[in-house]
């Protein structure tokens, strides 16, 4: 694949998709990681002399709702403050084109100058983005005389901004490129997918709440890792499957089957939790009660909400065995104080890896919970993109958005 420093870039109108994806709360950003983490690709074609075109999406935008709420769910994830941040990170005006296509689009790309930023609203106020609909990206295409793809965390979606475009440019052989980013993440995620000898033993965790977001990244780590501890809320639906009581853990009982199966094939490669804490509410204004657990039998009118000690230990020990690690979603409810010993013990487990061992943390919300624990320095690789590095593993190391470029 070409890469954007190898792209000649000077003088083109170059379409950067990037993941701008980033938390709102009332217009202002609470996380700018993904912006900071698209600054060498657009600092590398700014220093090209490109003329940069940004898009990307920001929440979602359901076209099949009410007019009044796709409207709200516009105003909502209006782009604005991003090209407001993105411009005070680069030191530079950054145009902000409020409309997703038309003349006042096309007159702000034929305007901007070698060296310029301009960043357009938000791609999902098109109806077409999320179906890849070629006359939307037909009309995207148009304005680009290159494309590079650095939106890492919006890979494993074919819409019309991360597949149309590059499609329909590489028809007309104009130049298709990954960015910095991209670049990174391919790396770092293929020798998670890719396992050699050196790299045994192989350690996945997983956590999280649905087991059925995580199903055939189970399947493929089955097949690649020496082990994978389940925890968090999907470790309930284990639990079920195996006849343990789970008072009112949430539990996917379509899934059942699936956990079944998955222990049966797993010759012990599964690990799960051997005791756990409980409350009788997850919303601490309802909680009267926290009790940890000597076993995993949650009683009537309670649920898991954190691993236990025994397990923090366990799970701790079978961490320093790895040569490697991968891990995707947290232990327990980490948000509240209460509950977040068992995800911070996996972090400090990891921690101790530091230099011995190669760590990848698989964005979402485990990547939220060792940054706000303090512990992203200590992985040797932290992705912006958890859907899409859980499927990178699944697919074997493939995502819509970058074997386009290929
Ligand atoms: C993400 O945050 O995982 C990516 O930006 C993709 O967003 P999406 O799940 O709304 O497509």
């Amino acid at each position: 694949m070409l890469t954007v420093k190898e792209l000649n870039a000077k003088g083109l109108r170059v379409v950067v998709r990037v993941d701008f994806n980033v938390p709102l709360k009332g217009g202002e950003i609470r996380d700018d990681n993904r912006i900071v983490a698209a600054l060498p690709t657009i600092k590398e074609l700014i220093a090209k002399g490109a003329r940069v075109i940004l898009m990307s999406h920001l929440g979602k935008v359901k076209h099949k709702e009410a007019p009044k709420v796709v409207e709200e769910q516009k105003k909502k994830n209006n782009m604005a403050p991003v090209a407001k941040r993105l411009s005070e990170l680069l030191g530079q005006e950054v145009v902000f084109v409020p409309v997703t296509r038309g003349e006042e689009l096309e007159k702000a790309v034929a305007a901007l100058n070698d060296g310029q930023v301009l960043l357009m609203q938000n791609t999902r106020y098109e109806k077409g983005e999320e179906k890849n609909d070629p006359e939307l990206a037909k009309e995207w295409a148009k304005l680009a005389d290159a494309f590079v793809m650095d939106a890492f965390g919006s890979a494993h979606r074919a819409h019309a901004s991360t597949h149309g475009i590059p499609s329909l440019l590489k028809e007309e052989n104009k130049p298709v490129a990954v960015g910095y980013l991209v670049e990174k993440e391919v790396a770092n995620l293929t020798r998670c997918v890719d396992v050699k000898e050196e790299d045994r033993p192989y350690v996945a965790i997983l956590g999280g709440l649905k087991v059925s977001d995580k199903i055939k990244v189970i399947e493929s780590l089955l097949g690649k890792c020496d082990k994978i501890l389940i925890g968090g809320a999907m470790a309930f639906t284990f639990f079920k499957a195996l006849g343990h009581p789970t008072g009112t853990s949430p539990v996917e009982d379509e899934q059942l089957d699936y956990a079944r199966g998955c222990l049966a094939k797993a010759n012990g490669k599964i690990v799960l939790p051997v005791d756990t804490v409980v409350g009788d509410a997850f919303d601490p204004a309802e909680r009267t009660t926290i009790t940890v657990l000597e076993n995993v039998d949650v009683p009537e009118g309670f649920q898991g909400l954190d691993i236990g000690p025994k397990t923090r230990e366990l799970f701790a020990k079978e961490i320093s065995q790895a040569k490697m690690l991968f891990w995707n979603g947290p232990m327990g409810v980490f948000e509240q104080q209460e509950f977040q010993k068992g995800t911070l013990a996996v972090c400090e487990a990891v921690a101790k890896l530091e230099g011995k061992a190669f760590t990848v943390c698989g964005g979402g919300d485990s990547a939220a919970a060792i940054k706000q624990f303090g512990f992203a320095k200590k992985f040797s690789h932290v992705s912006t993109g958890g859907g899409a590095s859980l499927e990178m593993i699944e697919n074997d190391g493939h995502l819509p958005g970058i074997d386009v470029l290929k």
